[in-house]
């Protein structure tokens, strides 16, 4: 049987300032989804990578005094040691900057000029360089100070006047809202989607995509005096990884994408412009656009002015990576926002790892290794708790895999916590300190049933904390396939077992 293929992305970040708490969400949702389809046994492509052009990233380079190219290497280089340090699986890393992308990109305009989309005319409007988009002026407040504002991000837009390439989008509102009918799944989760068709139901406008104020961009094939867009050069990364023009290398066949996963405030860009893009190209539709929610940081947004951004890298290095990752998938409804707060995330470690699953693990493991000679225990016959439990954790991965292929991570985690809540009841019922001086067949019995449900754990947990359910899985001296289609096989009796350690440490916060 051929594998299924999936095809998974991230937003390619902007180089403009360091990495913070904001990318590395995306990244790790993103590779909690790449490695569970791994588990799967699906064929994998999991893209991720920094978008470096434009006026906000030439403005960065200038501020810091730098030429632009060794700026954004600088800075792309910081995000891929985050993408390291997060352990981010991530199969190729695209920087706009590249050769391969900027042929893409200019192969990409060829191919909407061929096709009739684009024409010359002149922009006159408003322009936020923060977001690098473009607003209409409905779309825009003036605050006290007089400043105007899109009202949406409350960035600065400014009133711009320049030769500009402009995309037919009007010709493709129809389109679009028949494929929006089609694909009900098209863009997710629900309430994004009525956003984007009312949207789109208002009236699209051409868009201009190309700029001739700065240069720092993708030179627009046969007039040079413009720069590409930032946007239609960086939604064009998706399609250069896969090879575009040819679409003959290696990773052609994953086109269309499964899925481009970004934060709500890219919706428009992912579910409107670039499948108008695709679609005056000539090429098939991503299978799905999901947008995340935002993180505020002890309830303030994360800000330059307030100097608030969050670097995970330190919080990895003191409370543990696995932790980290953990916190930042169970504490929001995925789609949801959310506030980050170290009391939040001490309070999630210590409930659910230290005591929760860390717990579970060490009381199972560590008195196999005293009491039970070290190995995986020989099972009797199984009493009628011992099906139940069983009967619980084998219908887990279903209930996992339900809940990813919605994207609900917090649900996923939450099933998974159930089974870990009855594996602790199970273990106070049956007491095997007991059973130990009255009977060592039933204590075994139980023992064995415990490693069956750690060993299930384990391998359903691998996509939100590789590193520590590596360990755990290696403390059941379990295989190297750690695949879902691998718990078919039973747990051998007898496989002696490593010594085991703690997996998650108690957080004592100081003061
Ligand atoms: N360069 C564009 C994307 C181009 S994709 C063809 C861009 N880059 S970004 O660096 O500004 O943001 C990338 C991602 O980081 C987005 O998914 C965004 O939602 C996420 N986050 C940035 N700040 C965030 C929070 N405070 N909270 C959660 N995620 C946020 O947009």
């Amino acid at each position: 049987m051929k594998k299924q293929s999936y095809y998974i992305s991230t937003p390619i970040y902007y180089v403009n300032g360091a990495p913070h708490l904001g990318h590395a969400y995306t990244s790790t949702a993103a590779d909690a989804l790449a490695r569970w389809n791994r588990l799967e046994g699906h064929n994998v492509f999991f893209l991720t990578g920094t978008d470096e052009h434009g006026q906000k990233v030439e403005a960065a380079a200038r501020a810091a005094g730098i030429d632009p190219q060794e700026f954004t290497d600088r800075v792309s280089a910081d995000f891929q040691d985050m993408a390291r340090v997060m352990n981010i699986s991530n199969d190729d890393f695209i920087r706009t900057t590249e050769a391969r992308h900027k042929k893409s990109a200019q192969a990409l305009w060829a191919k909407l000029q061929e096709s009739g989309a684009i024409y010359l005319g002149k922009y006159e409007g408003w322009y936020a360089v923060r977001d690098e988009a473009f607003y209409d002026e409905e779309e825009t407040t003036v605050k006290p100070d007089g400043t105007r504002v899109a009202t949406a991000s409350g960035a600065e837009v400014k009133w711009v006047v320049e030769p500009s390439y402009f995309f037919k989008l009007s010709a493709f509102q129809d389109k679009l809202l028949a494929h929006y009918e089609a694909n009900p799944g098209f863009i997710a989760p629900q309430a994004k989607r009525n956003e984007v068709v009312s949207f789109v139901k208002s009236g699209l406008r051409d868009l201009s995509i190309s700029r001739t104020s700065f240069s720092w961009g993708i030179p627009v094939p046969g007039d040079e005096r413009h720069v590409m867009y930032v946007w239609l050069d960086a939604l064009q990364n998706y399609l250069t990884a896969c090879g575009y023009p040819e679409m003959t290398g290696p990773r052609a066949h994953f086109w269309p994408a499964s899925l481009h996963l970004v934060g709500k405030e890219i919706i428009r860009f992912h579910a409107v412009y670039w499948p108008a893009f695709l679609m005056a190209a000539g090429m098939d539709l991503p299978q799905r656009v999901f947008s995340h929610g935002w993180w505020t940081v002890e309830g303030e947004k994360m800000s330059k002015s307030l100097g608030n951004f969050i670097d995970v890298r330190p919080l990895v290095a003191e409370f543990g990576l696995d932790q980290v990752r953990y916190f930042l998938l169970r504490e929001v409804p995925f789609g949801n926002d959310g506030d980050f707060s170290r009391k939040a995330l001490i309070g999630r470690i210590n409930a659910d790892l230290a005591n929760g699953l860390g717990n579970l693990a060490q009381r199972t493991l560590s008195f196999i290794a005293k009491n039970a000679g070290g190995a995986v225990p020989p099972k009797g016959e199984l009493h009628e708790a011992d099906h139940v439990l069983l009967a619980l954790a084998d219908e887990l991965p279903e209930k996992v895999r339900a809940a990813m292929e919605r994207i609900a991570f917090h649900e996923a985690l939450n099933e998974i916590w159930r089974v870990i809540a009855a594996a602790d009841a199970y273990i106070d019922h049956q007491a095997p300190w007991s059973l130990r001086k009255t009977d060592t067949a039933r204590m075994n019995t139980v023992l064995y049933t415990l490693c069956a449900v750690l060993r299930v754990l384990g391998v359903v947990l691998q996509p939100f904390m590789p590193e520590a359910m590596g360990k755990l899985l290696d403390y059941l001296a379990v295989g190297e396939d750690r695949s879902l289609a691998a718990l078919d096989a039973p747990l051998a009796e007898g496989t002696p077992l490593p010594t085991p350690s703690g997996l998650f440490p108690r957080v004592v916060e100081a003061g």
